[in-house]
Formats: structure tokens, sequence, C-alpha cells
């Protein structure tokens, strides 16, 4: 249990909450469309302590906010189509998901792996001005625990999380109340991956095209978080290994060391003392680092269902069921 702090919405609070946030810590922050459960979105073990605050059970890219548009170009790559968007609707409710730029500093974790980023810039007056202190993108899903209501207050917030997250910026009531709208600009026609505050209308008459449905061609609308495209390492994925065979790659969790570890291919470690924040904030490079060692299988070491481990389980299952 931390103490959970309410901040004022003045110089000081928003002082306060950009320190926690360069800190790695958790701040609850008003938007135009619900609080976020804000975290330094470059910082992978920050970002693990959202799902941890908010027991969600699997990993989901999570929308980075920025101070400005031009913050934004740092991290994504702005087609012609996404440019036109981000100058219409920023600051607003509405989160672009773009290719990753090669100066984007977003950590693997908040994009679940993949190549491309969700970026935001909101524009409630407080989160522009914490976003503008804290100098880094901000991770921010709603703040809530999973399974519940988007937080449309400071009170709504602690509900769910005092105790859980070491602050919560008071800014009164959000407006919107309904999630930003998310469209995908990867080439080709933009996609609705999410309706929210900003009309599809407004967004079709200013592109003068329809926008294409869900998160893939013909695989019909995807709620948030069940995403058609995640990151498939190219190698096979052994659980529950208890032993490593030569030539494969070993992926491990805590102090032990399994028989055959020797002649593993490549071995990286979650966290040696079985600290699953840590484990979750490795994942996604670690799966990457040993599926580009060559091993034609990674065998992953038994993890923990509980706390982070039922979500680390859920992408690592998930990555072994692939193909
Ligand atoms: O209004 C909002 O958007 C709120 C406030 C706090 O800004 N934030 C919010 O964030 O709803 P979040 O992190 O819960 O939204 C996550 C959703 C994912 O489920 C997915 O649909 C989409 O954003 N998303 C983010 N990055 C993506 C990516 N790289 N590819 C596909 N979808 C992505
Ligand atoms: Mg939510």
């Amino acid at each position: 249990m931390r103490q959970t702090e309410r901040l004022a919405a003045d110089a000081a609070g928003l002082a306060r909450a950009a320190d926690i946030l360069r800190d790695g810590g958790l701040v609850a922050f008003p938007t135009e469309t619900v609080y976020g459960l804000g975290a330094d979105a470059t910082d992978a073990e920050a970002v693990a302590g959202i799902y941890a605050a908010k027991e969600r059970p699997s990993f989901n890219p999570l929308i980075s906010h920025l101070d400005s548009f031009e913050s934004a170009r740092s991290q994504g790559w702005f087609d012609e189509t996404a440019t036109r968007l981000a100058e219409a609707f920023w600051p607003g409710p509405l989160t672009l998901v773009v290719p990753v730029a090669p100066s984007c500093t977003v950590s693997d974790l908040a994009r679940a792996g993949l190549d491309s980023v969700g970026l935001r810039v909101p524009a409630h007056p407080l989160a522009h001005a914490l976003l503008e202190r804290t100098g880094r993108p901000v991770a921010a899903p709603s703040a809530n625990r999973s399974g519940r209501v988007s937080p449309t207050d400071a009170d709504h917030v602690l509900g769910d999380l005092d105790g859980r997250i070491d602050a919560v910026l008071d800014g009164g009531a959000a407006q919107v109340g309904v999630e930003s709208t998310i469209v995908s600009c990867l080439g080709g026609t933009p996609r609705l991956l999410r309706p929210g505050g900003v009309p599809r209308e407004a967004i079709e008459a200013l592109i003068g095209m329809k926008l294409e449905e869900g998160g893939e061609a013909g695989s019909g609308p995807l709620a948030p978080g069940m995403l058609a495209s995640h990151y498939a390492p190219r190698a096979q994925v052994r659980l529950n290994a208890t032993s490593i065979q030569p030539g494969e790659a070993a992926l491990l969790f805590g102090p032990g060391a399994p028989q055959g570890v020797e002649a593993a291919q490549a071995t990286l470690n979650l966290s040696k003392n079985g600290d699953l924040v840590e484990a979750a904030a490795h994942l996604f490079s670690y799966l990457r680092q040993l599926d580009a060692s060559d091993a034609t299988t990674i065998a992953v070491g038994p993890i923990p269902e509980t706390g982070l481990g039922e979500a680390i389980n859920d992408r690592l299952r998930r990555a072994a069921a692939d193909r």
C-alpha cells in the first residue's frame, strides 16, 4: 500500500505530479475524455506499474500522451492523412496509431511490442501543462481498475486506485466522458479502431473518404485490446520449461538455473529476484532479443500466475500458439 496524494490543480500540484512521473511513479490526471493513469512511457518499469495498479490480466498497447504535434512527430511517422488529422483535431479526443519513428522513445511495453505507436495530444489545460512539464511521452489508459467504468473525476479515481498509485491531480470533472476516437494510419485507408470523442463523420469529412472498420481487413470490429496484429516471434515458444535443450534460447524468471541452460543458444532472465513488475518491463524486448539469436525455439521457464504474472503468461501463451 502506498499513500496516494491528492494534488491541487495549481503550480505546486503540477510540479509535484511532473516530478513523480519523471521519477517513474504513477499519477492519475484529467484529460477532456476521462482521467488517465499516467506513467513515463519511456520507462518500461513505470509502464509495468500501470498494469499492476489496474490489475489488468493482459497487455495491450497504451496511448502515449504528448504536449504538442511537434513532440508527437518525434515518436511516430505521420503520412499525409495522419498529418491532416493531427492538424485538424489536436489538441483533442483523437488518438492516431502510426508507425514508430526512428527517434521513438516509447518503451516496447507501452507499445505491446508493436512497431506502431498510439499518440494523442489532449486538449485539457491541466493535462497539457503536466505533459509540458514532464517533457516525455506519458502512457495513460483510463484510471480505473480492470473491468470497472472509466473515471471522470478524482473521487472515482481514488475509489478504485487509492493506495495503489502515487497521486491524482484533481482537475474536477472530465467533460467528454467517453474515450478518444482511435484511428490507425499505417498505410492505405485509415481505420477506425475505436469510436470515441471525435465523431467518425467529422473525420471522414476531413479526409474525404470512408474509414475502414476494425483492426484488420475482413476481421470485423475489434474491442480495444483485442488486436489482430501483435508481435509474433519467428521461433517456436515452449512454455513451463524446466530444462533447456541444446540450441534452444532460454527465457528465465527467478533465481534458479534450469538443467541444460549452459548449452543454450542465448539466455536472458526476466527478473533474477522474481519481481513480476521488472519481468513485465523486460518481456517484449527479451522476446525480440532471443528471437534474434536464431534459436529455433525459445524455452520459457515457469512464471507464477499471480499479479502481473497473469498478463505475462497471457502474452507468452499467445506467442506459443501463434503459428
Ligand atoms: O481518451 C482516451 O483515449 C484515454 C485518456 C486517458 O486519454 N486513454 C485511453 O487509453 O483510453 P488506452 O491506453 O486505454 O487505450 C488503449 C487502446 C488499445 O486498446 C488499442 O485499441 C489502442 O489504444 N492502441 C494504442 N496503441 C496502439 C497500436 N500501436 N496499435 C493498435 N492499437 C493501439
Ligand atoms: Mg479503459
